[in-house]
């Protein structure tokens, strides 16, 4: 679907689908007039009068414009109140707009923009959020599926309608950069979707190099590579497992005198649990565990499209954990790239085992911070359940970047602590620490061992395993990968600071 801006009147064009929206409380005849003149003013009135549309948020209504019109159908969709509007419900109606656009099998569509909403957002934000909301929805997972004649078509243009020239421009360029976070999450969310016999270690590999050919910068290290560096953990968890892991480098350059952050993704195309072997029940979710490299690929797309002030380098471990015979072992020790030991007391945490290894990578960037991303522990989704991924870190001044980011995107994040008292529970008798710490605290715990590879640099992590999938309907999400902190990670990117070296 390609996102358009335009000047003009709403609905005067031929289109399929002509879309307004109405605050709560505003008479409804009179933003029909308003937004596509009085073809539709009477019914609108007539609604009115019954009582069936307050505009309130995410309720919808839809008139059939008699006689000459441009627009086949006219849908109006509420706000809510006015004072409760934000970027997060503005993402929801757009999604919401193109969602009935489906079910009318609408080929194009117009939506009106307001101009009075540019006075409580600047109209960049505005375009942005609605384009994000748009692309989110189109999203399907249908590709191993065959197509149902019945199903609605694809939307071929969504056009936003605006009044002036000067504002639509504005509204443009916050369009073409949702557009394009929102694809990236979108490709995230592919990656999270597809299933582990096609998504392993050597697929991710491969879909790498393609965003070679889009302009990054790519390495992807094979397994010698990873032996020569001494990949310690990945090689531990990659032991049970056929296919061979891989380890992706991927960076989009801003300039030497620009800072570095590194994004290191967990990419764990499937978690069987390993010896530590995990319930039957479920365990087919475990496809999912690599949707913190997913994200990690989602900003690099992204970022072929858009440059932010600071390079950025993508740094995915990857492998699956299974559970062939040369698995590694609970009871085992091992030795990280960082040179620390490790004392392996349950396989299934894995994903911080192939995370250090990531961590320790980095470090030759000499970045200004490192923020790794990781579906890491069932002990965060018990803690804050799908609503919001967890917050980790040794720098209080990047915890309110993130903040803010995320408070702009919608992305919840709530921050955890990471105090000494949880990090003493993962020192080990045998080795240096334990890749377990108890019952407790799980989602600190893990992230208090990720914290052991991080202490040369500013530092975050991210635990998505809420948040990742399976989040809580939002209009712009169904089932499936959500792309969480695609769009949170390229926003704090734009809002990194050009420092002069
Ligand atoms: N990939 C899982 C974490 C996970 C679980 C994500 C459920 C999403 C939903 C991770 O590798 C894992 O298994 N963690 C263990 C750690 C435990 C053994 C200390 C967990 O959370 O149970
Ligand atoms: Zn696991
Ligand atoms: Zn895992």
């Amino acid at each position: 679907m390609r996102i358009r801006v335009a000047t003009g009147a709403l609905g005067k064009k031929a289109s399929d689908l002509a879309v307004f929206f109405v605050t709560e409380g505003a008479d409804l005849a009179r933003s029909a007039r308003e937004s596509v003149g009085e073809v539709v003013a009477a019914a609108a009135k007539s609604a009115k009068s019954c009582g069936d549309f307050k505009g309130s948020f995410r309720q919808t209504i839809s008139f059939y414009p008699e006689g000459p019109f441009g627009a086949k159908r006219v849908l109006a969709i509420g706000l809510g109140k006015k004072t409760e509007l934000d970027l997060e419900r503005l993402r929801r109606v757009a999604a919401i707009a193109i969602r009935q656009a489906r079910v009318f099998r609408s080929k194009t569509v117009e939506v009106g923009v307001d101009p009075s909403l540019g006075a409580r957002f600047e109209l960049e934000q505005l375009g942005q959020a609605l384009a994000e909301g748009m692309t989110l929805a189109t999203y399907r997972f249908d590709d191993l599926q065959e197509k149902p004649s019945e199903a609605p078509p694809e939307i071929r243009q969504a056009t936003l309608v605006i009044d002036t020239a000067a504002r639509a421009k504005k509204l443009e360029t916050g369009v073409s950069w949702g557009a394009a976070c929102a694809d990236g999450a979108n490709y995230a969310r592919h990656l999270g979707d597809l299933p582990p016999n096609i998504v392993n270690p050597v697929y991710l590999g491969q879909e790498a190099k393609k965003l070679a050919r889009q302009g990054l910068k790519v390495t992807v290290l094979g397994e010698p590579e990873i032996r020569r560096l001494k990949m310690g953990g990945l090689l531990a968890v990659n032991k049970g497992s056929a296919v061979p892991p891989r380890f992706m480098v991927m960076e989009k350059r801003a300039g030497a005198s620009y800072d570095t952050v590194c994004l290191v993704g967990k990419g764990l195309t499937f978690d069987s649990g390993g010896i530590s072997i995990k319930p039957a029940a479920q365990m087919d979710e475990m496809k999912y565990d690599m949707c913190g490299g997913a994200a990690v690929f989602g900003v690099m797309k992204a970022l072929t499209q858009l440059d932010v002030p600071v390079n950025v380098v993508g740094i995915v471990p990857s492998t699956e954990n299974m559970n062939g015979s040369a698995a590694y072992r609970p009871g085992d020790i091992i030795t990280s790239m960082a040179g620390r030991t490790i004392e392996v007391l349950n396989t299934d945490a894995e994903g911080r085992l192939i995370l250090v290894d990531g961590l320790t990578y980095a470090a030759r960037f000499k970045p200004s911070a490192v923020i790794d991303m990781a579906t890491l522990t069932g002990a965060c989704v018990v803690a804050l359940g799908n609503e919001a991924t967890g917050l980790f870190s040794n720098d209080d001044k990047l915890v309110r970047r993130i903040e803010s980011a995320a408070d702009k995107t919608g992305e919840r994040v709530w921050h955890l602590p990471t105090y000494k008292e949880y990090d003493e529970l993962i020192d080990s008798q045998v080795a240096d620490v334990k890749n377990v710490g108890g019952r407790w605290a799980g989602a600190i715990t893990a992230a208090c061992f990720l914290g052991r590879w991080a202490k040369d640099y500013s530092w975050a992590h991210l635990d998505i395993a809420g948040t990742a999938w399976n989040a809580r309907s939002r209009d712009y999400y169904e089932s499936g990968a959500s792309g969480v902190m695609v769009r949170t990670m390229v926003e704090l990117l734009r809002s990194w600071q050009k420092r002069v070296r």
